[in-house]
């Protein structure tokens, strides 16, 4: 019999990926997806618990599928995710019309938990890896995203994920080349290697040495990694980045605070002259390289001179781009415990103070770029122009050109036109 499925996916790219193998398990066990959450045989939220605002997304949201399961009793509600390894069982609590809630950790149990009659629970702490490798229905058929490590042991004091995504786990050099060798036979052309700190995986090769293996699988053209703790971004790595030519030139490598006194309190293992250190040889080593970062605003017992110090940080170091937030309060950080936390007023202000300076930054760095020359891997027809098709840069910025006869997937070469503040346009130079 034919079942459907809607997944909503809050949270970061690990936990877009881990919807892709929700699914790949489900499409085995008969099951399609739907975009109609009310028509859903099975409903999964994959939550995602790193700040306040999209704890309380979810549970808006899924106060609606009270009502949906009103009119379909039958009607199985999931929740997945970081919130659901957090909260567990208190989620039948809050929510009686919950049906199963699994971790992060418990994918490869899917099939089981939802062929259940009862309620059920799945929060797994220290699962085998080999589970892990698990059919993916992906959502793009030209880049795709490869899990290559779980976990994380950093601690940042302000951070829920080693909490919730359990103590570090590096997948085999093997598995990780199989996976990425099958994907080039498919078609894919970019691959993203994902891990809450990719520099630290470690197998029988360090993530250098798993960079240069990989360059050596044939059809795939571009190779990403995200996220790189500053700590463990070694010369070693920063030689494969330079060297390899499928490694793009790209790197987001969280700075948090330009304060010493706060990347202490954060416990981020580096100051602010070691980052700018690591980031002056990025440069002088990888020709061009995008340097992208996070920034949390108001960190419990930030000053107006730590503050300060953040500002000047950007202007310093001139990020290709950011994502900056406000500090929130996670249940169980070290960070929730410490002393001067500031208003939400405060807060907003330093947020709003550090996204108009990057705003600058950024629109000045994309006109930097007019009159040059990029390669450009087109994705598609842009969404906001259907006259034009969409590509990205090795460096990772949106370029958009006036629409030529070529296919998602193929390269181009670009001159840079107009250099705006979220993208860039340009014009075909060369196919
Ligand atoms: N409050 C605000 N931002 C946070 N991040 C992680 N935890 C928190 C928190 N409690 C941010 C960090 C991290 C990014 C993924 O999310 O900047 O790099
Ligand atoms: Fe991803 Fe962290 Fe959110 Fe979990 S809590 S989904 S690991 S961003």
């Amino acid at each position: 019999m034919m079942k459907t499925v809607f997944i909503r996916t809050f949270g970061c790219q690990m936990n877009v990926h881990d919807s892709e193998k929700m699914l790949g398990v489900l499409q085995k066990d008969g099951y399609f997806e739907t975009h109609d959450p009310r028509k859903a045989d099975l409903i999964i939220f994959n939550t995602c618990g790193i700040r306040q605002k999209a704890e309380q997304k979810f549970y808006s949201e899924l106060g609606k599928t009270k009502s949906y399961k009103k009119r379909r009793p039958e009607m199985k509600v999931a929740v997945a995710g970081c919130i659901a390894q957090h909260e567990g069982g208190n989620l039948f609590t809050r929510a009686p019309y919950v049906d199963f809630v699994f971790g992060p950790q418990n994918i490869h149990m899917l099939h089981d938990i939802v062929s259940r009659r009862n309620r059920s629970l799945a929060l797994e702490d220290n699962p085998d890896i080999a589970k892990e490798d698990l059919p993916v229905k992906r959502g793009d058929e030209v880049k795709a995203w490869v899990t290559i490590m779980y976990g994380c042991n950093n601690y940042c004091s302000y951070c829920v994920v080693p909490y919730t995504r359990g103590r570090e786990r590096s997948r085999s050099s093997e598995n990780i080349c199989a996976e990425i060798k099958e994907l080039a036979e498919q078609g894919y052309k970019e691959i993203t290697l994902l891990g809450q700190n990719v520099n630290s995986y470690r197998s029988d090769i360090n993530f250098p040495g798993l960079l240069r293996r990989l360059e050596r699988v044939g059809g795939i053209e571009r190779i990403r990694f995200v996220t790189s703790h500053p700590g463990d971004l070694s010369d070693e790595l920063m030689d494969a980045i330079a060297e390899l030519t499928k490694v793009c030139e790209h790197i987001h490598l969280p700075l948090q605070s330009g304060s010493n006194n706060v990347l202490r309190l954060m416990n981020r293992r580096y100051t602010y002259e070691e980052y700018m250190k690591k980031v002056l040889r990025l440069r002088d080593k990888v020709q061009g390289i995008a340097i992208t970062s996070d920034i949390i605003a108001g960190f419990p017992g930030e000053t107006e001179e730590d503050h300060i110090h953040t500002v000047k940080a950007l202007k310093e170091i001139e990020f290709d781009g950011i994502f900056a937030f406000k500090f929130s309060s996670r249940p169980g950080t070290r960070a929730e415990e410490m002393k001067g936390h500031l208003s939400k007023e405060v807060k907003s202000e330093r947020l709003q103070q550090i996204l108009e300076i990057q705003e600058e930054i950024t629109e000045k760095k994309n006109r930097s770029l007019e009159g040059t020359t990029h390669e450009i891997l087109i994705e598609g027809e842009s969404v906001t122009d259907k006259g034009k098709l969409t590509g990205r840069t090795r460096t990772n910025k949106i370029v958009n050109i006036p629409k030529v006869e070529s296919e998602k997937g193929t390269v181009l070469h670009v001159e840079i036109t107009r250099g705006r503040q979220h993208s860039l346009e340009g014009k075909v130079i060369k196919e």
